[in-house]
């Protein structure tokens, strides 16, 4: 396959993004297209605040944030970014107020039909991560139906992490490569579990590592989110609240990681090759 140069995919892309401000103009220009993060993972952080500023209930930010994720996705997606994990609901949050659940469970529904011909359109493919199992029933319904409808496309890998806890999915690989084991003729011998093993059984299973975390918001913590995955990713915290990270921050948020030096434990010899990770989930 040749490979896409800046070249060749500058015009398109550009077209592709649609209008931009002068100041993602400036943005673009500066943004490497071939070093761009494979997988972007994001902590969807300060809804809330964002509503209280305004004086409005919660839910108000809620919903302002689905249009920030839309912003999000698509830009993504036409950036060529190859997986974007979103985290909509922590295994945490079911502490939360019950009408709050209940609007966000709603919302993601809401969202998930509304959002399907925008999907389509940028051939985007949708996975879910998280103990599905667990969630309402029509919340399971549409999370299977927006995986069926999507299963073709062949674009940018949309991951909504969905009752999703980081210690949560290390225990159900674990859980599902002994119960792999039990059923498995060599059973009896017990082997060694290897880091790839453990990865095959992650609910990202075949894609990437995110090679970028974003956390709106100012907080400086992961949230119990893809703990096994961002071992080497570069973690950049904005204060810019969820609802506000539009596509000009974003696009900052990308030109800031290209400064970034990633050495992943390794040293880096006179400027010249970047050492490769010690290893990529699904390669
Ligand atoms: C954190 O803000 C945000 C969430 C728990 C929910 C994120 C969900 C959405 C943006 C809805 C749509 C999701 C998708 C994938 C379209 P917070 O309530 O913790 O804010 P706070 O820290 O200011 O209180």
């Amino acid at each position: 396959m040749t490979p896409i140069t800046h070249k060749t995919l500058e015009v398109p892309l550009l077209a592709a993004l649609g209008p931009v401000t002068p100041e993602e103009s400036r943005l673009l220009e500066k943004l490497d297209l071939q070093r761009l993060p494979r997988h972007l993972a994001v902590i969807m952080d300060g809804n809330g605040r964002w509503a209280q500023k305004r004086h409005l209930p919660r839910i108000a930010g809620h919903r302002a944030g689905t249009q920030t994720a839309r912003t999000t996705i698509e830009t993504c997606a036409r950036l060529h970014v190859e997986a974007l994990t979103l985290y909509a609901f922590s295994v945490e949050n079911w502490r939360r107020p019950q009408a709050e659940i209940d609007f966000l469970m709603q919302l993601l529904r809401e969202y998930l039909r509304q959002e399907m011909p925008l999907i389509q359109k940028n051939n985007i493919r949708m996975r879910f991560l998280g103990r599905l199992e667990e969630l309402p029933a029509g919340v399971q319904n549409d999370v299977r139906e927006s995986m069926e409808k999507t299963a073709g496309n062949q674009g940018m890998v949309l991951c909504v992490a969905l009752n999703y806890g980081g210690r949560a999915e290390i225990v159900d690989a674990v859980n599902a490569i002994l119960a792999a084991e039990r059923t498995s003729l060599a059973g009896s011998v017990p082997r060694r579990v290897s880091e790839e093993d453990l990865s095959r059984h992650l609910y990202t299973d075949g894609l990437p590592d995110p090679d970028l975390l974003i956390r709106t918001s100012g907080e400086m913590r992961v949230s119990n989110f893809l703990l096994w995955q961002i071992a080497y990713a570069e973690i950049l915290v904005t204060e810019t609240l969820w609802p506000d990270f539009n596509r000009t921050r974003l696009l900052e948020a990308l030109v800031e990681y290209q400064k970034r030096e990633r050495r992943y434990g390794g040293i880096r010899e006179d400027g010249s090759e970047e050492p490769k990770p010690a290893r990529v989930a699904g390669e």
